[in-house]
C-alpha cells in the first residue's frame, strides 16, 4: 500500500477524515499553558474520540501497554464501527505507540501519522516500522505497519522549539548523507538548523528516506539496513545516557566518520573535506564526542548484543562513510566495535 502524504498550511477539519476515528495524541499540547499551543488545544477538542499520553520512552514501555491498549479498546467499542481510523498527533514516540496499536487492534485499522515534531515528520513516521521497548532496551518488539496518510501541517511543526529542530538535525544529515546528489549539495551549505530551513528540506528528506524504504519495505534485502547510520553507538547512548534519540544519532554519525577514517574506508582527504562542509560542522565535533563518552559506559557489548542486527558469529553490520552517497555496510566484530569505542573514550 503506498502512503499519501500531504502538505498543509492549516489544521484539516475532522470531516475531511471521512469516518470514524480516534485521535492518540501528546498530553503535552494538552497540558502547555502557552498561548501559541491555543488552536492547537481547540482542534484536538474537534476528535470526538480522542485519548491523550505523555510522550517519551515510557509510553513505548511493552510493561504498561496492556493497561493503555485496555483504555484505547474501550473507547473504539464505544465508536462501534468497522474501519475506525487511528489517527496518531505527536513525535516518533507518539507515532511509534500509535502504529503499533493500529496494526494489532482488531487485526490492523486505518492509520493516519499527524507527526508533530522535526524527527517524525522527516523520519519517523513515515516506512511503517512501530515498535516498543522491553525492560530498557528499544525497539525489541513491533510491526510493519504503514500509514495510509501523513499529514505533515506547517502550522503545527512550526510550534516547536529551536531544540526540537536540533534533536532532528542527526536524522536529517544521515538522509542527506545516505542520498548524496542534489540533496548532499544543497544540505551540505546550510549553516543552522531551524524550523524554517527544516520546513524547506522536508519533501526532499521525505523523498530520500522513501527511495530506501521503497527498495526493501520489510528489511528483507539489506537495503533499509543504511537508514541505521548512526544508530549502532547512537542506540547504545541513548539507553545508557538518555540522550534524546537524534542527539545521540548526531554523535552516532560523529562515531561513524571517525571509525570510518580509523578503518580506512574514508580516507584521510575526503575525511578533511568533509569536516569541512557546513552541515558536518553542525555535527558534535570529535572531541565534544569524546567527552560526552566519558560518561557512557565502558563496556557496551550488552548493548550491541541486543541489537536486532547481531549474527551468530556476534558481527554487526555496521554503516560506514565513505563519501556522501555511498555509505557501505560491512560485518564488524563486536569486539572491533567495542574495541574502537575504548580507543575513542580513552583519547584526552
Ligand atoms: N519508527 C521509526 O522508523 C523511527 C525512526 C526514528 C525514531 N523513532 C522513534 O522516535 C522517537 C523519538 O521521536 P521524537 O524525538 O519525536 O520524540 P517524542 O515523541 O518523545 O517527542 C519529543 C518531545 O517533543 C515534544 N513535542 C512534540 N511535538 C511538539 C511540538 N509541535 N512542539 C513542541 N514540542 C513538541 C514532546 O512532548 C516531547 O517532549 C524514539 O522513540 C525513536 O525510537 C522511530
Amino acid at each position: 500500500m503506498k502512503t499519501k502524504i500531504e502538505f498543509k498550511n492549516n489544521f484539516p477539519s475532522v470531516k475531511s477524515f471521512n469516518g470514524p476515528c480516534l485521535l492518540i495524541y501528546d498530553l503535552y499540547f494538552e497540558n502547555s499553558h502557552d498561548e501559541s499551543m491555543k488552536h492547537m488545544k481547540d482542534w484536538i477538542k474537534t476528535f470526538q474520540y480522542r485519548i491523550g499520553f505523555q510522550s517519551g520512552e515510557e509510553l513505548k514501555n511493552l510493561a504498561s501497554f496492556p493497561e493503555k491498549i485496555e483504555k484505547i479498546l474501550s473507547l473504539v467499542s464505544q465508536i462501534a464501527m468497522k474501519d475506525v481510523q487511528i489517527i496518531g498527533l505527536g513525535g516518533g514516540s507518539i507515532g511509534d505507540f500509535t502504529g503499533f496499536v493500529a496494526s494489532i487492534l482488531k487485526r490492523g485499522l486505518p492509520l493516519v501519522h499527524i507527526p508533530t515534531t522535526w524527527l517524525s515528520a522527516m523520519d519517523s513516521a513515515h516506512g511503517g516500522k512501530t515498535a516498543l521497548n522491553v525492560t530498557g532496551f528499544k525497539n525489541q518488539i513491533g510491526t510493519f505497519y504503514a500509514a495510509q496518510k501523513i499529514i505533515l501541517i506547517k502550522p503545527v511543526l512550526l510550534l516547536q522549539p529551536q531544540i526540537r529542530a536540533e534533536e532532528a538535525f542527526g536524522e536529517a544529515i544521515k538522509i542527506a548523507l545516505l542520498t548524496g546528489k542534489e540533496l548532499w549539495t544543497s544540505f551540505s551549505k546550510m549553516k543552522s538548523f531551524d524550523n524554517s530551513v527544516a520546513w524547506k528540506f522536508l519533501p526532499k528528506l521525505i523523498d530520500g528516506k522513501y527511495k530506501i524504504v521503497n527498495k526493501d519495505p520489510f528489511e528483507k534485502k539489506g537495503i533499509r539496513h543504511l537508514l541505521n547510520l548512526g544508530h549502532t553507538f547512537g542506540h547504545v547512548w541513548e539507553a545508557s545516557n538518555n540522550l534524546p534519540h537524534g542527539k545521540a544519532v548526531a554523535f552516532g554519525i560523529r562515531a561513524a566518520i571517525e571509525f570510518s577514517k580509523e578503518t580506512k574506508i574514508l580516507n584521510l582527504k575526503k575525511y578533511n573535506d568533509l569536516n569541512k562542509t557546513m552541515a558536518i560542522q553542525l555535527l558534535p565535533t570529535k572531541s565534544q564526542l569524546v567527552q560526552m563518552m566519558k560518561n557512557t559506559p565502558i563496556n557496551i557489548q550488552p548493548y550491541l548484543i541486543k541489537d536486532k542486527k547481531i549474527s551468530k558469529k556476534n558481527t554487526l553490520r555496521f554503516i560506514f562513510v565513505q563519501s556522501p552517497g555511498k555509505c557501505p555496510i560491512k560485518d564488524v566484530s563486536i569486539v572491533d566495535i567495542q574495541k574502537f569505542y575504548n580507543k575513542l573514550q580513552g583519547q584526552n
